[in-house]
């Protein structure tokens, strides 16, 4: 029997108390980037053809929003409400991953970025 959707869009909106050290995608928008998703599916008319689900944690907190779209396996990080129609047009419907949103990119950005300058305490 085939899959009833052709692709599978996983949003994580896990939500961690607040000061909780490993954070969470629901403190970084993840609730309203999973409505943009189901939404814009919808105007679409693609609602049949794509599903967008809530997620527990995916394990990635600190890429968070984290987003995977199935059955590829293709993973997101730092997904914003802008980066939903892209993800649509150019993925979904076009086949392409967004290379600029893969974790693997947003992981060497991260590791690009220059170390926290910190100041001694004054004497
Ligand atoms: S809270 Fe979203 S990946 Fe862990």
């Amino acid at each position: 029997m085939p899959p009833p959707y052709e692709k599978h869009v996983f949003i994580c909106t896990n939500r961690r108390p607040e000061g909780n050290p490993k954070g969470c995608c629901a403190s970084k928008g993840a609730e309203e980037v999973r409505s943009l998703f189901k939404e814009e599916l919808h105007k679409r008319g693609l609602k049949g053809r794509f599903r967008a689900n809530a997620a527990g944690c995916l394990d990635m907190c600190a890429f968070g929003v984290t987003v995977v779209v199935y059955p590829e396996g293709v993973w997101y990080a730092r997904v914003t409400k802008e980066d939903v129609v892209p993800i649509i047009e150019e993925h979904l419907l076009g086949g392409r991953p967004v290379e600029r949103l893969l974790l693997e990119n947003r992981r060497k950005e991260k590791a690009e970025e220059p170390p926290l300058e910190v100041t001694p305490p004054a004497a």
